[in-house]
């Protein structure tokens, strides 16, 4: 079975609305609902006294239905009378404000009470329902990344640090408070990043990102034990959330869930939005290491800066499918009925103001039809050959003031190195520099891209350097290697972890200006960064032209072992990279998923399904692999296909 249905909330409408609602349902193939997420008020309306009624009569009803339930704990959302009886359970900002209820998302993962009184509600939920005949899953919280700077916080912080470090010396060294004297001399002198003067030491927000990370952590651990404790036949999990400010080190959690389960929702209304929705799932593929689950995407809008934008006709298929044939089981929504009244009165959803008679239903109840016609043979995996890099550490690191330039973007880095690949359709996964296993995954790819990888240990850089000698193809892009794990410079030279591999050393750092660019020896633009390169070993390929830089080495490539490992130094335009990556690739022996696509059409391989997505506005003509059936509708097919306009054509192999 795949997954089809999304966020409901039954306790925002009357009872006569939920006997609608699951006709609906029924009628749309929604397979399983999340229940319950920002429902605590209505689950405990007075601390200790539970009002399950109507959880009971709607988790019937929709067990009789046949649809299935992600069962929330609603802990992400705690209700007023929590707030008021424990002001201390309430999030402090950097500078010193406590923040109040009248949103959502406000508690302090390191307050007793708040632990308590989440542990009790979900209990409660765990003794209720943990046999409950329609509970397919455990979703607990939402979006775990509430982050608070108060005095519980600052004593969790300490123990944490504690553990970690051991002794205070060692803390110093590794946070450099030698530096505008910030030696500590005693733990209770230790704070959380709060407001401050001027800068703060970096590796001290580091080591903050990293322990909020596993606070949150800790918080799900204890939710999950006690419903694996219930149930141990219900898989737990919580929704990832991949935005702007990322609370958590998601590659670290992966472990910690039964089943990696991610929100994703891209920003860009253009053809951009496409390539997201790849990047997302695909990074949602490499935290699970296969099979994963989207557990909440917008129906109908997507949120660009200013403005909502409604999907095209096709387009909500189109998504929804691709994350499907990137891995996931399924496809779920935020949400199911769009809701009169509350903060997200606007958001898109399948149902929406309009009613049922509307474009998106329609378009709901054909996907739900689609998904059912996959299901039997959709749960194959995704078979890649190059791998990219993602770290949330390097991307903390990154985030900071005090950098070389004001523009660095981590997440642009890596999104630029998967666009590129995307769109020459080379099938890629993601790996996590920090987990374990690390080095056992990178056997499994040809080609392993480093952007931004800022921070990296010595086993890292070890692994990676075995990666190339016994054959494999490296990608370095600037700023990689440029640090230990506490954000301590390796001197010597750039990058310092990935000097010998690469065969350079980096003396100095150049970054351009926004709008400026250096000119190449091949004729391709430098764009934000430049650098003053020096081989030892490596050969150049392509040069600087411009600038004091001219005649120096840009981008380089070094045999060591049975493979190659290149440097790039410049930023580049994405047109630029795309044909140096393709060159890389190619000289790997890596090809597309299906070589020769029109530049509008997308092809994913998922096990015996090839999908076609055609996200261009004319009919496109697809050569296949060979003989098949048309997925969808059973037709056989051989020699090419015709893909229509938005439309998504799924090849199964014979
Ligand atoms: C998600 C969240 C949902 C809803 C949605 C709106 O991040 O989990 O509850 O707020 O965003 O896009
Ligand atoms: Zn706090």
């Amino acid at each position: 079975m795949l997954f089809f249905g999304g966020d409901y909330n039954p306790e925002q409408w009357s009872e006569e609305v939920w006997a609608e609602d699951v006709a609906l349902m029924r009628q749309a193939g929604v397979t399983m609902v999340s229940l319950g997420v920002f429902a605590w008020s209505h689950l405990e309306p007075e601390e200790g006294r539970f009002e399950f009624g109507w959880l009971d009569r709607i988790m019937d009803r929709l067990h009789e239905g046949g649809i299935r339930v992600a069962l929330a704990t609603p802990t992400a959302s705690p209700p007023p009378w929590f707030t008021l009886a424990h002001p201390e359970g309430l999030p402090v900002t950097a500078d010193g404000v406590r923040l109040t209820h009248g949103s959502r998302d406000t508690y302090c993962v390191s307050a007793p009470a708040y632990r308590a009184a989440a542990r009790r509600i979900a209990t409660e939920l765990a003794g209720r329902y943990a046999r409950h005949p329609a509970l397919a899953l455990w979703h607990v919280h939402n979006e775990y990344g509430t982050d608070c700077r108060c005095d519980l916080t600052a004593s969790a912080f300490r123990s944490w640090l504690q553990k970690k470090h051991g002794d205070l010396d060692t803390l110093n060294e590794s946070w450099t408070t030698a530096f505008w004297s910030q030696r500590y001399s005693e733990w209770a002198q230790i704070m959380p990043p709060r407001a401050t003067q001027y800068l703060p030491n970096p590796a001290h927000v580091l080591d903050f990102r990293r322990f909020l990370s596993d606070e949150l952590l800790a918080a799900f651990a204890e939710q999950r034990d006690l419903l694996r404790a219930a149930g141990p036949q219900v898989p737990v999990t919580t929704n990832f959330v991949q935005g702007g400010w990322v609370s958590v080190d998601h590659a670290r959690w992966a472990s910690e869930v039964d089943l990696v389960a991610v929100d994703h929702y891209p920003a860009a209304a253009d053809a951009e939005g496409e390539a997201e929705t790849a990047f997302g799932a695909d990074l949602a593929r490499g935290w699970a290491g296969g099979e994963w689950l989207l557990m909440e995407t917008a129906p109908n809008l997507i949120y660009t800066p200013g403005r909502m934008h409604a999907k095209e006709p096709g387009r909500l298929t189109r998504h929804s499918l691709n994350y499907v044939a990137r891995g996931s089981r399924g496809a779920m929504y935020f949400q199911w009925r769009q809701p009169r009244g509350g903060a997200e009165l606007f958001h898109s959803a399948l149902v929406p103001h309009a009613g049922p008679d509307s474009p998106v239903f329609r378009e709901a109840v054909g996907l739900g039809r689609a998904l059912r016609t996959l299901a039997p043979y959709a749960g194959g995996p995704v078979d890649a050959r190059v791998a990219v890099s993602w770290d949330a550490p390097s991307w903390w690191a990154l985030q900071g003031g005090g950098l070389p330039a004001a523009d660095i973007d981590y997440p642009a880095a890596v999104r630029q190195v998967h666009r590129a690949l995307y769109r020459s359709g080379v099938a890629t996964d993601f790996v996590f520099p920090g987990q374990e296993g690390f080095e056992a995954r990178l056997a499994a790819y040809r080609v392993v891209f480093l952007p931004h990888l800022f921070l990296v240990s010595d086993e890292d850089a070890a692994a990676l350097r075995d990666f190339v000698a016994g054959g494999g193809h490296l990608v370095v892009g600037h700023l990689s290697g440029i640090a230990d794990l506490a954000g301590r410079i390796r001197l010597g030279g750039y990058p310092g972890a990935f000097r010998d591999v690469l065969g350079v050393r980096v003396v100095e750092w150049r970054p351009l200006a926004p709008g400026t660019t250096i000119a190449l020896d091949n004729g391709d633009q430098g764009i934000r960064w430049s650098e003053r390169v020096e081989t030892a070993g490596a050969e150049t390929v392509v040069r600087y032209a411009g600038d004091v830089l001219a005649g120096a080495p840009a981008i380089t490539r070094n045999r060591l072992g049975d493979g190659v490992a290149w440097y790039v130094s410049p930023g580049l335009g994405d047109d630029d990279l795309r044909r140096l990556l393709d060159r890389v690739t190619a000289e790997a022996g890596v090809a597309p998923v299906l070589p020769g696509l029109p530049p509008e059409v997308e092809a994913v391989r998922r096990g015996d399904l090839l999908f076609l997505f055609n996200h261009g506005a004319t009919p496109e003509i697809v050569p296949l692999p060979g003989p098949g059936t048309d997925a969808l509708t059973g037709r056989a097919l051989s020699g090419a296909v015709t893909v229509q306009p938005g439309g998504v054509t799924v090849w199964r192999g014979e």
